[in-house]
């Protein structure tokens, strides 16, 4: 897990308050615990990282109304939501589903990058990467063309453990990730022609058309609830013939959920229908699972689509 963000009240006193109260959530004592975060947000109304703290104390204890209205607060105290406010109001089914806060993904990926890598292949047991390696070889083959490429884009570039596994087969990757310490991490890798800072959709949407012949987007969908911006773009900025081939997390239902790891995970006939609507071919369609949550592996797809 990521070092945990702590914004600071600007009130020595409070601040105090907060870090007894962490201590006491950390042993168990959640009650007291709130009591003394209830005392730090008197003192310093917004106080996001208390209220935000309060609201999974209240959730904990089974005190939803409690909770919605704590993480609200922490929300209205930090409008940029760092701390992913948000995201606990769409898991507890107070807000509908939307997209994940910029800031929020930002701060949450700014605070692994430095030990990102290691989390994810040692602990996590991380194989997007190769599974999309051998997707689009398979892919490649069926189709009797060869898997190189001249120009990729790698969204959610992360800190470039996908662009790795296709370093010997894209020519030159730009790659785009919304978080600063994970560009950072990438620009250190020198696996990237060019790094950006962005939105993928905006990122996307910054290149001209039909100017890459492949787009990868390993474990990055997980971020993203509704495909179809992010594939339309894609379709526009391939060139015929060209790929993109993504994971993404699944459940047997219907739609896009937010599991309970706060990752959305992509219904298999979602995947197939916004692959379809943004004018893409699939041509590799596979559930696999791209890596391990508490030891268990994650339901997953891995998906290779092409412009005709
Ligand atoms: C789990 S990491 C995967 C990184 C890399 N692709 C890999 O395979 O290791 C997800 C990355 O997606 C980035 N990300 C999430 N949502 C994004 C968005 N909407 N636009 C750009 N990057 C995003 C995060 O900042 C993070 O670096």
């Amino acid at each position: 897990m990521p070092a945990r963000l702590f914004l600071s009240s600007g009130d020595l006193i409070a601040d105090r308050r907060y870090d007894f109260a962490r201590d006491l959530q950390l042993r168990g004592d959640l009650p007291a615990a709130a009591d003394l975060l209830q005392q730090a947000i008197e003192l310093a109304p917004d106080f996001a990282s208390a209220w935000f703290t309060l609201g999974e104390i209240r959730r904990e204890l089974g005190e939803r109304d409690a909770a919605v209205e704590a993480f609200r607060e922490a929300r209205r105290a930090d409008p940029g939501d760092r701390h992913g406010a948000s995201v606990r109001l769409m898991q507890l089914g107070a807000e509908p589903l939307s997209a994940m806060p910029a800031g929020y993904v930002q701060s949450l990926f700014d605070q692994y990058a430095p030990r990102f890598d290691n989390a994810l292949l040692n602990d996590l047991r991380y194989r997007g990467p190769s599974l999309l390696f051998k997707a689009v070889l398979a892919a490649r083959n069926a189709a009797r063309k060869p898997a190189f490429f001249k120009r990729g884009i790698d969204l959610g570039c992360g800190t470039g453990l996908g662009a790795a596994a296709f370093a010997g087969n894209v020519d030159s990757f730009i790659g785009i990730d919304l978080s600063p310490g994970m560009i950072e991490k990438a620009r250190a890798s020198n696996l990237y022609a060019g790094l950006e800072v962005a939105d993928m959709v905006v990122g996307l949407a910054s290149k001209p058309d039909a100017s890459a012949d492949f787009v990868l987007a390993a474990d990055a969908m997980v971020y993203v609830d509704d495909l179809a911006p992010v594939l339309c773009e894609a379709h526009r900025v391939l060139s015929p013939g060209g790929l993109i081939a993504f994971t993404t997390e699944t459940h047997p239902g219907e739609g896009v959920i937010l599991g309970a790891g706060l990752r959305y995970a992509h219904a298999q006939s979602y995947v197939r229908t916004s692959v379809a609507a943004a004018r893409l071919r699939l041509v590799h369609f596979e559930e696999a699972s791209p890596r391990d949550e508490s030891n268990v592996p994650v339901p997953g797809l891995v998906v290779v689509a092409g412009k005709s």
